[in-house]
């Protein structure tokens, strides 16, 4: 398929226009991203990341894209546990933090890319990803575009989603951050096999940002 056929079957998929204030909300993320010391979004704990062992790490796996990586934590994480992986945020301020911070580990490297506007990487070729990371980035996204890409990417049998995010219900009053529990649980829907856990997260970030939730989807051919 050449690039404008491509980008014609993901505009008539529905990708977002460029022009729906994309660029504003990017412009909050660098400015997040440019403090002198890192303010962390949430920790990765040592649980979170016994639970990622557990339920996303399968005997195998190779490669790990993070999509929306930030600091470039999680990342890190993943290509420290043998996984050649590339962390991707469409803020370059994160991007440029993440290869300042971490520009000695192996296996790793960080690009700038917009996962709401424009087409997918041209590395990701469909069904050779092991593990697609998306921790707390999927409702900045738009979910229907992302979940499919996710899909495609992955190898259909034993590739891994790795996802957290903020369930609407368990957050404080008047906070609308994450997605309902049923929409949560919709997302399971169509893997050959889904598992959700709970976060065990300090009470400090529990009492302002509420509970998060992780689901390790696995083999998106079902
Ligand atoms: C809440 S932060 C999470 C960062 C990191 N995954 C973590 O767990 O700390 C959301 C991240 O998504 C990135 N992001 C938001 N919209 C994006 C888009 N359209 N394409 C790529 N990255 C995006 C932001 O720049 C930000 O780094």
């Amino acid at each position: 398929m050449n690039d404008q056929s491509r980008a014609v079957e993901i505009s008539e998929r529905g990708r977002v226009p460029a022009q729906q204030g994309a660029w504003t909300k990017r412009l909050y993320w660098d400015v997040f991203y440019s403090t002198d010391e890192p303010k962390e979004n949430l920790p990765v704990t040592h649980a979170e990341m016994e639970g990622f062992r557990r339920h996303v790490l399968a005997a195998g796996a190779r490669t790990a894209i993070d999509v929306g990586s930030g600091w470039g934590l999680l990342a890190t994480l993943m290509a420290r546990e043998g996984l050649r992986t590339v962390g991707y945020d469409w803020s370059p301020v994160a991007v440029d933090r993440a290869r300042t911070f971490w520009g000695e580990e192996k296996r790793l490297s960080f690009e700038v890319h917009d996962f709401l506007t424009q087409t997918p990487p041209r590395e990701l070729v469909p069904g050779t990803v092991d593990v697609v990371a998306c921790r707390l980035t999927l409702p900045y996204l738009d979910r229907h575009i992302a979940m499919a890409d996710f899909r495609r990417w992955l190898k259909p049998r034993s590739g891994v989603l790795y996802l957290v995010v903020q369930v609407r219900e368990r957050q404080q009053p008047g906070k609308e951050r994450g997605f309902p529990h049923s929409v949560v649980e919709e997302l399971r829907h169509g893997w050959r096999h889904s598992v959700r856990w709970d976060l065990d997260l300090p009470h400090a970030f529990t009492s302002v940002l509420g509970e998060f939730t992780a689901l390790a989807l696995t083999g998106p051919e079902g």
